[in-house]
Parts: structure tokens; C-alpha cells; sequence
């Protein structure tokens, strides 16, 4: 979909704790000789730590963006089992997820610890993508916005640091892998809402790119892409399947 906005779009596949050699190699294969996107248009694959150096030598120069689904808010030191923003650049990685939902369910991350990890990564030149969204019981109360007001509210000074160098990601946590997705109309006010709270910690954070996730699949992505605030999407399921992975960021 043609966008008139100078934000850069995205469509950028979060594995989750899925793959093997033979299966990332299939996949990234297939990834890798497709025609690249248009420009302004970006896709990238977060993939678990340990196949980290795997992709980062498959990908080498390629427009595939690599990136990891966390990262650890401290430098270094006895922090046993988490990987440091260095490490994942050494890797090659140019993107972190942060504050994906299932990080804050099963993990227990707070969103000050979420803004902690995404102010370390931006301090080591990853980008970032900082991810919010409602669970169905705050929809239902009415309480969606002011959830994810409060997810945004720690990153405020980072935001006003780091301007357009970051990545918003809006996953409606009922969305996720449920095959229910926000309608365009739902989606699309949210990242209105998104826009405008970011925008109030700084007005240049209003060029921001922020994605939508949740049960994207080439079937919808056209319709909630060509959203006005919505600028690309973060894939689950879909991303795993290479031709569906492609068929979604052909609706860039
Ligand atoms: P699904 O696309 O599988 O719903 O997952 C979305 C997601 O959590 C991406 O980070």
C-alpha cells in the first residue's frame, strides 16, 4: 500500500521461541532471495538468541534486518541467563524487541523495566521496539487507552532522546495468536492514540513508526496497513511460513 508519510514502514517477523538450523536456513533462504521492498519500506526477522550468529552469517548483507526479542537493561556482569545490548550487536543485530507481552505475562516485566531495556538498547545503536496493548479485560472495562498510557508514561524521556530512532509496536494482547484480530477501525484509533501520547513527550516523536501485531495474515494486512497511523506489523505465526511472511510485507 502507497503511504504519503515519510515514517518508515516495517514488517518485521518475531519468531518467538520457534525454529531449528534446518528450518531458519529453509526460511531465510526464501527470505532472502525475494526482491527487496520499496524504499522506506524495511522487513526484519527477530530471532531466538542462540540462532543469533546462524542468521547473522545467512543474512550477511541482504535487506533482511536481523533482530532479538529481548535484551538485558544491564551493561554486563552476573545478570545469569540474560544477553547484553553488546552481544546482540556483535551478533549483527540492529533490532530488539522490548516489552512484548509475553515477556511482561510470563516474566513479570514492568513497563520501567521495559523503557530500561529500550533506553540500553538505543544507547548501543539498536533500534528498539517497544511493545504495548491491552488485555481483553481492560477493553471490556473501558480501560484500553489508559493501559496503555501507563505502558508508554516510563518511556517518556527516552522518547524525548531519541525522537523518530524508535519502533512502537500496538499488540492487542487478545489478538495475539487467538486468529482474532483489531479491526482496521479499532486498530487504527489505538495508534492514533499511541501517535498523540508520544507526541505529547515530544513533537518530534509524531514521525514515529508504529507497527500493528496481532494475527496479522496476508488476508488482513492490506486493510490494516493502509491505516493512516498504522505503519507496517509485527508477525507471529505467519512469520515462520515464508511465503505468508512475504505476501504481508508485499502490503507495505
Ligand atoms: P501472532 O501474529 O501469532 O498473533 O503474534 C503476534 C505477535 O505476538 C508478534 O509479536
Amino acid at each position: 500500500m502507497q503511504s504519503s508519510s515519510a515514517r518508515a514502514r516495517w514488517v518485521i517477523g518475531n519468531w518467538k521461541m520457534n525454529g531449528s538450523l534446518a528450518s531458519n536456513a529453509a526460511l531465510l533462504e526464501v527470505l532472502t532471495a525475494a526482491p527487496r521492498p520499496r524504499p522506506g519500506c524495511s522487513i526484519g526477522v527477530c530471532v531466538p538468541s542462540p540462532y543469533l550468529n546462524q542468521a547473522q552469517r545467512l543474512l550477511g548483507a541482504t535487506h533482511v534486518v536481523l533482530g532479538a526479542q529481548d535484551v538485558s537493561e544491564h551493561e554486563s556482569g552476573a545478570f545469569t541467563g540474560q544477553v547484553s545490548a553488546a552481544m546482540l550487536r556483535e551478533f549483527g543485530g540492529r533490532l530488539v524487541l522490548v516489552g512484548h507481552s509475553e515477556r511482561r505475562q510470563h516474566n513479570a516485566e514492568t513497563s520501567e523495566v521495559v523503557a530500561a531495556k529500550a533506553r540500553t538498547a538505543f544507547a548501543h545503536g539498536l533500534t528498539p521496539v517497544i511493545c504495548v496493548g491491552e488485555t481483553l479485560l481492560d477493553r471490556e472495562s473501558g480501560a484500553a487507552e489508559a493501559t496503555v498510557s501507563a505502558q508508554l508514561a516510563p518511556c517518556a524521556s527516552l522518547v524525548r532522546d531519541a525522537g523518530t530512532s524508535l519502533v512502537f509496536a500496538y499488540e492487542p494482547v487478545w489478538a495475539i495468536g487467538t486468529g482474532k484480530t483489531a479491526t482496521p477501525g479499532e486498530a487504527q484509533a489505538m495508534h492514533a492514540f499511541i501517535r498523540e501520547e508520544i507526541a505529547s513527550f515530544s513533537p518530534n516523536a509524531r514521525d514515529t513508526s508504529i507497527l500493528y501485531g496481532g494475527s496479522v495474515k496476508s488476508s488482513n494486512a492490506q486493510a490494516l496497513f493502509s491505516q493512516v497511523d498504522i505503519d507496517g506489523g509485527l508477525i507471529g505465526g505467519a512469520s515462520l511460513v515464508a511465503a505468508d511472511f512475504l505476501a504481508i510485507a508485499a502490503a507495505l
